[in-house]
């Protein structure tokens, strides 16, 4: 089976909607991969699987551990991994080693990077060097401080216009794709008619090219809390605690392990 390919999402333009998902691990990616096109290793994973308070503790070595696991349990969907916070700000040149790095050392196609205009020249640099850059723009997480929280953004006329700006200057820059994340649904549906390239939305609109989620919240392993943008296609956090809770009682009555658990006992016959 062939991997969807950059270009290939790169066409999807007004067509059919991209699938995406974020996924951290092997298992979880095996398991996604055939319905989705797009796997994306987000850093988002500080928060789900190391449990920071946001995503500014992510490292580039996390990012290329988790990518590389990404990459070796999928062969369907095009996997694209997050450079963390502090790798790819300071210059493009820092950003090229470090997405150089990324891209070599976990066999992804693509990295995903955080910011408008002001990162326009870093997208033009990779992109023009052979590394398929998709951009990210609205809320951005990476910028929490800045934001003072992870509330919806470009709900005026000025700031809607900076993040219109923002994501036309990075799809000019040569970005492949660009995620909106938590913007007003009007201002999603605009950015998505203006840009040459899809757009993928996360709390944004239903116009966009494709949409993504982070799987945790899909299904509903990640927190209690529910937010607006999520829709939860299963309970496992539920499932998790009731096997748990199963296992205990078993352990508890001696009913686990039972015979057919232990080596060279027989199973008594009836
Ligand atoms: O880190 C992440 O998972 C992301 C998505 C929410 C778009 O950037």
């Amino acid at each position: 089976m062939a991997r969807v390919s950059v270009p290939a999402l790169r066409a999807r333009k007004g067509g059919e909607p991209i699938v995406c998902l974020t996924a951290y691990t092997a298992p979880i990616a095996r398991h996604l991969d055939p319905h989705v096109d797009l796997l994306l290793v987000g850093d988002s994973l500080g928060m789900v699987v190391y449990g920071f308070d946001s995503t500014l503790a992510v490292t580039l070595d996390m990012m290329i551990a988790h990518g590389a696991a990404v990459v070796r349990a999928s062969r369907h969907a095009c996997v694209v991994v997050d450079l963390p916070f502090g790798s790819y700000q300071e210059s493009p040149q820092v950003a090229y080693r470090n997405a150089a790095r990324v891209m070599s050392e976990t066999g992804a196609q693509a990295v995903k990077l955080e910011g408008g205009a002001e990162m326009a020249e870093t997208v033009a640099f990779l992109t023009s060097r052979g590394v398929p850059v998709m951009g990210h723009v609205g809320l951005l997480p990476q910028s929490v401080n800045a934001l003072g929280g992870y509330k919806a953004v470009g709900r005026d006329p000025a700031s809607a216009e900076r993040i219109r700006a923002d994501a036309q200057a990075i799809a000019d820059a040569g970005a492949f794709s660009i995620v909106i994340e938590g913007t007003m649904e009007s201002l999603a549906r605009q950015i998505t008619e203006d840009v040459a390239v899809p757009t993928i939305g996360i709390g944004a609109s239903p116009a966009c090219d494709g949409q993504v989620l982070v799987t945790d919240d899909l299904l509903g392993l990640f927190s209690d809390f529910q937010p607006k943008f999520v829709k939860r296609y299963a309970q496992l956090g539920d499932a998790v605690g009731a096997a748990a809770a199963e296992y205990a009682a078993d352990v508890k009555t001696r009913r686990f392990p039972g015979p057919e658990h232990c080596f060279g006992v027989k199973k008594a016959t009836a």
